[in-house]
């Protein structure tokens, strides 16, 4: 039996085995994936704080909201209630001063990055504090937002797990709609697999390359700004199921039609 053969017979997000597997250390993907959010947010700021969607957001809104430089104002929407409410609960302890220690070490290296002199704790109490709407959503259904209403949409290790590469497009498509004009797309994905691994089980994934991310940037009329793949080293420490990760970023044209 491979692990695929195992998938979806349980909730790895409710049971908590997603966050202990890939939060509990800010690890190199991690550090990877918020140092890229950092990279591609920055230049934005001069606009002020930024409207900020987090698609397919799972259980770790606040975690990646970490790395975005600003006074944001921050939703996003998954299809797992759990997660939601994962990220819920979250939010509310770290208004209440109470801070998870995955949450912590992501903060630590979130705010030496920003050269910010605050704690920590601080970092996250304000980060908390922007974020204003989390539900539930479909990223393979019209998203629920206005178009035009995002200065940034991240989405991270969420699309890689949709069922179909039309599904995949759709959802490009969706996140291309909600930028204004200016606005930039992050996404962080795992690459050449097909399938993620978690509590010794197998997800499946859509199976990405470079030159696929940069044929389906260029079909939603997006300008592909940056897109690089990352060989992961968090792979010698844990049973992940892929080996690498892209890193890709596109900007809304001025005048777009998408
Ligand atoms: C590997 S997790 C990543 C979650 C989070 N963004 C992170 O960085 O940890 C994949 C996420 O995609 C979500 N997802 C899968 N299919 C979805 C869909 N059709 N619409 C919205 N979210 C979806 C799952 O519920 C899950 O939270």
């Amino acid at each position: 039996m491979t692990p695929l053969d195992f998938a979806r017979e349980e909730d790895v997000f409710a049971s908590g085995a997603y966050w202990r597997e890939y939060y509990t250390e800010l690890g190199h993907e991690n550090a990877a994936a918020g140092e890229f959010l950092r990279e591609i947010a920055a230049p934005l700021m001069p606009i002020g704080g930024l409207d900020l969607l987090d698609a397919g957001c799972g259980p770790t809104a606040l975690y990646w909201a970490l790395f975005v430089p600003g006074q944001n104002r921050i939703e996003g929407f998954d299809l797992n209630p759990a997660n939601i409410a994962h990220a819920e609960r979250q939010i509310a302890q770290a208004r209440a001063g109470t801070i998870d220690p995955s949450l912590e070490a992501a903060a630590r290296h979130a705010v030496d990055l920003f050269g910010l002199k605050i704690s920590p704790a601080e970092h996250i109490r304000r980060k908390a504090q922007q974020i204003r709407k989390l539900g539930t959503g479909d990223l393979t259904r019209p998203w629920p937002c206005e178009k035009g209403r995002y200065d940034f949409v991240q989405s991270v290790f969420a699309l890689e797990c949709l069922p179909s590469w039309e599904s995949f497009e759709f959802a490009l498509n969706q996140a291309a709609r909600a930028l204004m004009p200016g606005g930039r797309l992050a996404l962080v994905n795992v690459s050449r697999t097909n399938e993620w691994h978690c509590n010794g089980m197998g997800f499946p994934t859509l199976n990405l390359t470079l030159d696929g991310m940069k044929q389906r940037i260029a079909g939603t009329g997006l300008e592909l700004i940056e897109i690089r793949e990352v060989e992961s080293k968090d792979v010698s420490v844990r049973d992940q199921g892929y080996g690498s990760i892209i890193l890709t970023a596109a900007q809304k044209p001025l005048r777009a039609s998408a």
